[in-house]
């Protein structure tokens, strides 16, 4: 529940103009939240100029006051960071400290969600990463054939990756090491599942600004996700929650390769009406 300490409140009525779900009236000069419509989205809190909302239901004391010299960000500063991040896909035989997992996991924590749901899990996998890849290998292998065999997927362009899965697997096997061209050799694994894909698509985009600021290198694997959408095998070793979908793959670890500048790329398609 959001709760006003009356104390404090000087039914501004900020917070009742900034409440999307129109949870919150002044009565009697002291702002009322009601918890009916509530989504515990925190405006209320954030908005106060007195600091007197607070919630019984979440700790209170992860919220920062706002500071410029912590919190601003230079916007060409920002937009040079987006064009020079790449997809990573080469890697130190390094662990990346648990402290820096969770601060990537802290970045997509932190992500707004539709209706706030806040319904997004991530599982890291290191210590059982040989038998996730083993069956990631052999899933798509599975996937692959199956393609190669269906007469409907004749001429389709997804076609030039089922005869790669295929052969991937045997490679893998023959040398681990050398031919490991769904991970790369890189020490961790995050799956984001979420209840909406939307949800976890913008809480991993976060989380890989993260894993660059912080000196990491990344990539998601859509391989991945095409290998354990539909495999229970993958599903219950990453024990992924009822009504959950996995949505994206970070593989993760320290770069083994340097970038020296940015990337051309398309015009952008915009439309102005
Ligand atoms: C949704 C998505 C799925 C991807 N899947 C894979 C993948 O399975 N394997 C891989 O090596 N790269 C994968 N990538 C990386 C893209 O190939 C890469 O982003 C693209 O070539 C542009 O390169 P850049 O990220 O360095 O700008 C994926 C990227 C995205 C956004």
């Amino acid at each position: 529940m959001m709760l006003v300490k009356k104390e404090s409140c000087i039914g501004c009525g900020i917070c009742v103009k900034d409440c999307f779900p129109q949870d919150i009236e002044i009565i009697e000069g002291k702002a009322e939240i009601h918890n009916v419509t509530c989504m515990n989205c925190g405006h209320c809190i954030a908005v106060c100029p007195r600091n007197a909302v607070i919630s019984d239901k979440l700790d209170m004391n992860m919220v920062k006051e706002y500071n410029q010299e912590e919190f601003s960000l230079d916007a060409d500063h920002l937009l040079n960071f987006i064009k020079f991040r790449r997809t990573v896909r080469q890697f130190k035989a390094k662990e990346v400290p648990q402290d820096l997992i969770l601060k990537i996991i802290e970045a997509g924590r932190f992500t707004q969600t539709g209706s706030n749901s806040q319904n997004v899990a991530y599982t890291v996998v290191e210590k059982e990463l040989n038998k996730l890849k083993e069956l990631t290998y052999v899933s798509l292998k599975d996937i692959g054939e199956t393609m190669l065999r269906d007469p409907k997927m004749a001429g389709s362009p997804v076609l030039r990756y089922a005869g790669m899965w295929v052969r991937m697997l045997e490679d893998y096997h023959r040398d681990p090491k050398k031919n490991d061209r769904l991970f790369f050799n890189a020490p961790t694994v995050i799956v984001i599942s979420a209840a909406s894909v939307v949800d976890a698509t913008l809480a991993a985009s976060n989380m890989e600004l993260m894993t660059n600021a912080l000196g990491l290198g990344t990539f998601f694997s859509g391989f991945f996700v095409r290998a354990a959408q539909n495999n229970p095998e993958l599903q219950q070793l990453l024990e992924i929650k009822e009504g959950h979908q996995i949505s994206l793959c970070m593989i993760i670890g320290y770069p083994a390769v340097t970038y020296y500048r940015t990337v051309p790329r398309k015009e952008a398609d915009i439309s102005w009406k």
